[in-house]
């Protein structure tokens, strides 16, 4: 790591980790004279046990609640306006996401929206947009209930335009959390493809944060722990789930999450696309690429490439072996190890590699990726 430079560290959110930590909500709300949130969630979420125990806890306070959850899998501009629409016409005074990272992007989005009325996209993070987010947002609170892209703790919303399909990233230090509740309860009957899926995602952001180029050493401390981290649980996670485990893989999704201000890389951009054109799942997408993307990054890192295999308690301590642990670990979790198994054509290839080239990940890879590397890249997937 060389510094030549001055950069800045963020690391502000207020975090109640643990079982049990989701049922101060009504409290938190009362102190802070909070009393109309709009809750935000998907409609599988707003269906299952635990949500619906939070809202009645909330009732039981007086505290009157909106819910909602008529949002699409991958988030798009529409339910951002809807769900503004939802807050205005019931007068309310907070957000609460309460979900997987669509949910809580939507919930971001929502909060951004409420005093900033001009086109969603114009304060699009990559255009320059940030600059338009100068009003205030609501209090927002985020509450996950996946461990995976770790969004509870970020600063952005990915939400893709209606008709293009074309994600776009929102972004402002001003769509932090303003407190984050992460309960490992609300995990616990997570079906075995979602932890598997969630899972990858967080151990990719782990991994490129790590690897990404700006001197961060907060961070890379963090994501090297997350990795350790992911080691020891998302096996047990997926396959025979028990409080230890899904605790350990909650709070390793959020610290990728946090690590990841330092940048991610190669496999997200890989991964971008894949859920543009064929919607798929973006943990998915992240986990069959990570192999291919890894080993890519090998040459020239091989001395970060040692220390994940040391966290990872590898014997081999090569990036090969990285690279061979993470076949391994897909194996064990049912994710393919071919794109072609999760619906990715020959076809496909030309379009996703020029996708990828125009995605905002990759230039934060330590080393820079062209057009021909992603199509070689998608080629050796297939
Ligand atoms: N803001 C960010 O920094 C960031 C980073 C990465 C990804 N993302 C976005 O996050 C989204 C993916 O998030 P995700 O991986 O959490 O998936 P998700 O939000 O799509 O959730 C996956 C599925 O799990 C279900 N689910 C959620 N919690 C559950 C629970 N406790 N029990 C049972 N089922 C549950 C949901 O209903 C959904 O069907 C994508 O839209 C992606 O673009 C955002
Ligand atoms: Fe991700």
């Amino acid at each position: 790591m060389t510094f030549n430079g001055i950069y800045q560290y963020n690391f502000p959110t207020t975090i109640r980790f643990g079982a049990g930590s989701s049922k101060e909500l009504g409290d938190y709300l009362v102190r802070n004279q909070l009393s109309k949130p709009l809750v935000t969630t998907d409609a599988t979420v707003s269906q299952l046990r635990f949500f619906k125990e939070i809202i009645s806890d909330l009732g039981k306070k007086n505290i009157s609640v909106e819910v909602f959850s008529d949002i699409h899998k991958n988030p798009v501009k529409s339910d951002v306006y809807r769900g503004t629409e939802a807050y205005d016409n019931a007068g309310r005074d907070s957000i609460i996401g309460i979900g997987g990272g669509a949910a809580l992007d939507v919930a971001r989005a929502i909060a951004l929206r409420i005093n900033h009325r001009d086109d969603l996209f114009k304060y699009d993070d990559l255009a320059g947009g940030d600059v338009y987010v100068t009003n205030d947002v609501p209090h927002f609170i985020t509450i996950p209930t996946t461990a995976g892209t770790g969004s509870e703790v970020g600063r952005s919303a990915i939400i893709a335009d209606d008709e293009t399909h074309q994600k776009k990233i929102l972004f402002s230090p001003k769509l932090l959390a303003r407190i984050v509740f992460a309960d490992p309860l609300l995990t616990m009957d997570l079906p075995p493809f979602i932890t598997a899926a969630t899972g990858m995602d967080a151990l990719t952001h782990n991994m490129e944060a790590y690897l990404a180029k700006m001197p961060h050493p907060l961070c890379e401390g963090i994501a090297l722990e997350g990795i350790s981290l992911i080691g020891d649980s998302l096996v047990t996670a997926v396959n025979s789930p028990d409080l230890e485990s899904r605790s350990k893989m909650l709070i390793a999704s959020l610290m990728g999450a946090v690590a990841f201000q330092k940048g991610l890389g190669v496999v997200h951009s890989l991964a971008h696309p894949l859920s543009s054109l064929l919607d798929t799942h973006h943990g998915l997408a992240n986990a069959v690429n990570i192999p291919y993307g890894m080993e890519f990054n090998i040459d020239g890192f091989e001395h970060k490439f040692r220390r994940m295999a040391r966290t990872l308690e590898l014997k081999d301590e090569t990036g090969q072996a990285v690279v061979q642990y993470l076949f391994d670990l897909n194996s064990k979790i049912n994710i393919p190890h071919k794109l072609r198994d999760i619906g990715v054509r020959p076809e496909h290839v030309e379009t996703l590699a020029d996708l990828a080239i125009g995605d905002f990940a990759h230039p934060n890879n330590p080393k820079p990726v062209s057009r021909d590397n992603f199509r070689n890249l998608y080629s050796k997937a297939l």
